[in-house]
């Protein structure tokens, strides 16, 4: 089969820059549409080395533009804000990116006749977990406007499914964490939010101490539990997802998640490990809508789309990071 041109918007961010790569070394044509707001230009230029478009999700005239100088046969979407904390201040912000700029590209897809569409989304859509490990159909009720306007595009994608034929796959992740494991990409949010960069840049002395958001929780050491997903292992799904839709299968949502959680002592006493730097804590309140645990099931993906994550390891997803934060900001 003669592999189409992919547009990867968000690809100049840090899960869609690791999905670029994998669709490269996969043999797809790509194309970055990135408005920079948040994404990086040099690692597109010197690591990725595809053809950047800078421009809106938001802005029609350019989107159609885009589909009329390329012959794109699919589209990846990473673009949108991801500032949870942000949406509750300011959640016009995120219903006109998120929700109204993705409505915006799928108008132009459908103008332009593109039909296969992979989406971010995320395990916010699922609000307060009812049970452990989370599975697709668990009820969706998110506590945030980002989550909410996750959930308002798959919702979305249902109803465009239906009306215009346009497949998509929906992929809910779970905690997106580490880097290309050649150290060529990494993360490098700005403001960053993540726990593991957090710590890491703590290790660097970048800053004073990483802070424990609530001591009591009904885990084993009284710290939050999460799962984490190796960014790589993220890029293979979306490999997987695209050849899947490609190959005729049906509109879907898959979880990524490795099925196993950490707490946050322990992401920090591994940080400690693997960096060999004292790494300063401070023990702080519990933060409103943390639930103690949070952890995908991703049998679904392993069984449909043949996904299995290699580098379930915390000390290796640590590792690569560690790499890419010695090299980027050492
Ligand atoms: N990082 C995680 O743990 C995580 C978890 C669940 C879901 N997600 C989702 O995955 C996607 C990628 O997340 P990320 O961590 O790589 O974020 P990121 O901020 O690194 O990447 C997003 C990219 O989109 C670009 N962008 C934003 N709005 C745009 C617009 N209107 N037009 C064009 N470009 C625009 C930004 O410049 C940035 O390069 C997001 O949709 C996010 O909601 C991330």
């Amino acid at each position: 089969m003669n592999k189409p041109t992919v547009l990867v918007t968000g690809g100049a961010g840090y899960i869609g820059s690791h999905v670029v790569l994998a669709l490269k070394e996969s043999g797809y044509p790509v194309v970055v549409l990135d408005n920079l707001v948040y994404g990086h230009k040099d690692l597109v230029e010197s690591v990725l080395q595809v053809e950047l478009i800078c421009g809106d999700v938001c802005d029609r005239n350019f989107l159609d533009q885009v589909f009329r100088d390329h012959n794109i046969g699919a589209v990846l979407h990473f673009a949108a804000y991801t500032y949870v904390g942000e949406s509750v201040e300011d959640p016009a912000k995120y219903y006109r990116n998120n929700v109204m700029g993705t409505l915006t590209l799928l108008e132009a897809m459908i103008a332009a006749d593109v039909r296969s569409f992979v989406f971010s989304s995320t395990c916010a859509t699922y609000g307060p977990p009812h049970q452990i490990p989370i599975t697709e159909d668990h009820p969706q009720a998110p506590i945030s406007p980002y989550g909410m306007s996750k959930l308002m595009v798959e919702n979305i994608l249902a109803d465009f499914n239906h009306a215009y034929n346009l497949r998509s796959v929906r992929f809910r992740y779970f905690n997106a964490a580490g880097a290309d494991p050649q150290g060529r990409l990494g993360e490098d949010h700005n403001p960053e939010t993540h726990l593991i960069p957090l710590v890491l840049m703590t290790a660097l002395g970048k800053r004073e101490k990483i802070s424990i958001f609530g001591t009591d929780y009904k885990t084993p050491d009284g710290t939050c539990i999460r799962d984490y997903i190796h960014v790589t292992d993220l890029a293979d799904a979306h490999v997987r997802g695209l050849n899947y839709l490609l190959e005729g299968g049906e509109t879907s949502v898959f979880n990524l998640g490795n099925g196993d959680g950490f707490s946050v002592r322990e992401v920090i006493n591994t940080a400690k490990e693997v960096t060999g730097k004292t790494i300063t804590i401070e023990e702080s309140y519990r933060r409103a809508g943390d639930p103690a645990i949070l952890i995908g099931s991703a049998a679904k993906a392993e069984k449909i789309l043949g996904w299995q994550p290699q580098y379930a390891d915390l000390s290796l997803i640590v590792e690569h990071a560690w790499q890419w934060h010695l090299n980027r900001h050492g």
